[in-house]
């Protein structure tokens, strides 16, 4: 996580945080009054893992942002706020509102959508702003505030500026001039907007589509995160899709590892006696089983490896399934220049064979069949005994990095 800055309107300071990869496309987040950007934090997190490149924008007056001296809270200015960051981004994010903040990235993207954002997602965010309901929920946030005075994460003074009937001028027909792909998201029992407004708002954008979330009632602060989350990543999948990198026979070879690094594996060790009897291992995770009955497994090993001459040539070799605390000991056996077998426990199997200590399972084989794959040769084992440990967790390996087992 980062912290980034940005210059709103009149220089007013404006503090978002940042998650996710810099080659991701970008979400931008927008909460709404009285809150905070951490009202996102469950969205945000599902919003990285789903390869996006989040940025939870804190409003003037709210949480890190300033809370500008002169107490300029007007509509106006928080829509500039957001115009000005938008410009800053440097990458066209698809900006996901709620309440407030819907009303605010409604406005700002009145003109020049299709420069500053790549799509909208509106969040429980009232098609017509009610002076009355706007004022009775004004005045239960500022309860909330001064029952916790100095603690409130919001300048309580926002209410004093905003006059919401000018708002209501303000956001009159702007839904027809959003041109942008749109999401409109309404809780099911929502007193905000009713069912038909919510449609009838949809049917104004120029690319829009609706959808209700179940049994909520304010979706971004109940806990339907979860089911907002998806809604958000299916519209941005079919909407602001990520570029997926693509392989041809020909081209690099990074762009089919990482294509192969999708298939999640564990890790082995796959090791033998040379014929002056020191050990020989390297790291692999080429490890398929091969056959039941007779019981035969595979490993493909680089014709390159130090180790590929003796590997080839020994009659018997084990393959150690590493759990979750021998990740050093997969870096040892993949790095160059490490004592492989001086600092990690061994013993001699029953047929010859180095077999690591503690490991989840070992595997002693007898040589099957060598056969030539490419840059690399399948060498096949019948096993002739398997030992393992039924306890421990496996050491995982995906997309280039150590994983390990997660149960939500
Ligand atoms: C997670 C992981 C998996 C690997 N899988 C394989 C594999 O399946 N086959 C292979 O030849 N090398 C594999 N390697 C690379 C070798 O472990 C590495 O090149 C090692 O240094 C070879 O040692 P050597 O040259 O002493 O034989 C893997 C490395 C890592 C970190």
């Amino acid at each position: 996580m980062s912290i980034v800055e940005y210059r709103g309107f009149a220089g007013v300071r404006l503090e978002a945080e940042v998650i996710g990869s810099e080659n991701d496309p970008a979400v931008l987040l927008l909460h709404g009054a009285g809150q905070t950007r951490a009202v996102w934090a469950g969205v945000a997190d599902a919003l990285e893992q789903a390869g996006r490149r989040v940025i939870s924008l804190d409003l003037r007056g709210h949480g890190g942002s300033e809370w500008p001296d002169d107490g300029r809270y007007d509509f106006e200015a928080l829509v500039e706020d957001l115009r000005a960051v938008l410009s800053q981004m440097g990458t066209r994010p698809v900006v996901v509102a709620s309440t407030l903040g819907g009303w605010i990235a409604s406005a700002a993207l009145e003109r020049d959508a299709a420069l500053l954002a790549s799509g909208l997602v509106l969040v429980d965010s009232p098609v017509h702003v009610d002076p009355a309901l706007a004022q009775r929920v004004g005045e239960r946030l500022r309860e909330a505030a001064t029952l916790a005075p100095g603690q409130a994460q919001w300048d309580v003074r926002l209410f004093d500026t905003l006059d919401t009937s000018a708002m209501a001028d303000r956001l009159d027909g702007v839904a027809a001039k959003i041109a942008l792909p749109t999401l409109y998201v309404r809780g099911a029992i929502s007193e905000l907007v009713s069912k038909e407004d919510a449609a009838a708002f949809v049917g104004q954008l120029p690319d829009g589509e609706l959808v209700e979330v179940e049994n909520s009632a304010l979706v971004v602060t109940d806990d339907r995160a979860d089911a907002l989350g998806g809604y958000l990543i299916d519209f941005l999948e079919r909407r602001a899709p990520r570029g997926s990198p693509e392989f041809r026979a020909g081209s690099d070879a990074r762009t089919f590892r990482d294509a192969l690094g999708c298939f999640a594996t564990g890790v082995t060790v796959v090791t033998a006696m040379c014929p002056d009897g020191s050990p020989i291992g390297l790291t692999a995770n080429s490890f398929t089983s091969v056959s039941l009955d007779p019981p035969m497994l595979l490993v493909c090993i680089a014709n390159t490896a130090g180790s590929a001459p003796y590997l080839r040539d020994a009659e018997r070799f084990a393959v150690n399934v590493l759990q979750i605390g021998q990740q050093p000991t997969s870096n040892r056996f993949a790095g160059k220049g490490e004592d492989r077998f001086g600092v990690t426990p061994w013993e001699v199997g029953e047929y010859g064979t180095p077999v690591l200590t503690g490991s989840l399972s070992s595997f002693e084989c007898a040589r099957d069949a060598v056969h030539d794959g490419g840059d690399h040769f399948i060498l096949v084992g019948r096993v002739l005994k398997a030992i393992f440990e039924p306890r421990r967790d496996p050491l995982l390996y995906f997309r280039g990095k150590y994983r390990k087992l997660h149960f939500a």
